[in-house]
C-alpha cells in the first residue's frame, strides 16, 4: 500500500515565474561543449550546455539546442563539419572566454587544433567529435540540431560539469560517502 504523505506538492506551475524554469533545468547536470569552426580563417565558437551524446549509434548522432538568437549559429550553420570539444577539468574560465559577448576575442590565447576541414578542437578537452549537421528542427525558442559524428578522440581529461549555474568537477560517490 502507498503512504501519502502530507508534504507540499511537489509540482506546481511555473507560468508566472519564468526564472523557475531555468532554475528547474540549472538542477539538471550536464556537460558543456564548444561547436568550433574555421571559416576564412576568421574562427567562431558557440558554447552550449544542452549537448547532448548517445541520440544514436547508428548513424552516430548527438545532439545541441540553440538559442534562435544565436549570431555564431547563422555563421556556422552552412559549415561543412564542425569541431566539437567537450570542456574538461579546469576549462570554466575558458568555457567563459569562448562564450564572451565579443565575439572577436573569443579565440584570443586560446590554444587550439585546426583540420583540414575547418574543424576547430581546443587543447586538453575531454572528448572531441568531428560533425555535420544531420538535421535542424524547431523547438521553441532554439533549434534542436542534431549532428552527425565522422570522427572522435577520446581525451584523458576528466569533464566539466555545469549544474546550478556553476561549474563543478567529477568526484567518485565512494569517496563522498566513506569517513
Ligand atoms: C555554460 C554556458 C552554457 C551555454 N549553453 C548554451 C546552449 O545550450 N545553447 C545556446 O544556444 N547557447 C548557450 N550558451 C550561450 C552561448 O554560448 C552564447 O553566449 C550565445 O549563443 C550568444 O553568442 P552568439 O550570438 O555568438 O551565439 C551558453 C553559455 C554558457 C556560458
Amino acid at each position: 500500500m502507498t503512504q501519502e504523505l502530507m508534504t507540499q506538492p511537489k509540482v506546481s506551475n511555473f507560468n508566472d515565474d519564468p526564472m523557475l524554469v531555468r532554475k528547474a533545468f540549472a538542477q539538471f547536470p550536464s556537460g558543456v561543449a564548444v561547436l568550433a569552426v574555421d571559416i576564412d580563417n576568421e574562427k567562431h565558437a558557440l558554447v552550449a550546455s544542452s549537448f547532448m551524446v548517445g541520440v544514436s549509434l547508428e548513424p552516430c548522432l548527438v545532439s545541441v539546442a540553440v538559442q534562435k538568437s544565436s549570431e555564431t549559429w547563422e555563421v556556422i550553420k552552412g559549415a561543412r563539419s564542425l569541431g566539437v570539444s567537450i570542456f574538461g577539468k579546469g576549462q570554466g574560465d575558458l568555457t567563459r572566454k569562448l562564450a564572451s559577448k565579443d565575439r572577436a576575442a573569443r579565440f584570443e590565447q586560446v590554444a587550439i587544433e585546426v583540420n583540414e576541414s575547418g574543424s576547430v578542437f581546443v587543447e586538453d578537452a575531454a572528448l572531441w567529435l568531428e560533425c555535420s549537421i544531420h538535421d535542424v528542427a524547431e523547438a521553441g525558442d532554439h533549434w534542436m540540431v542534431l549532428l552527425e559524428v565522422s570522427k572522435l578522440g577520446v581525451g584523458d581529461n576528466e569533464p566539466l560539469i555545469w549544474h546550478g549555474a556553476k561549474f563543478r568537477e567529477l568526484v567518485d560517490a565512494h569517496s563522498i560517502d566513506v569517513k
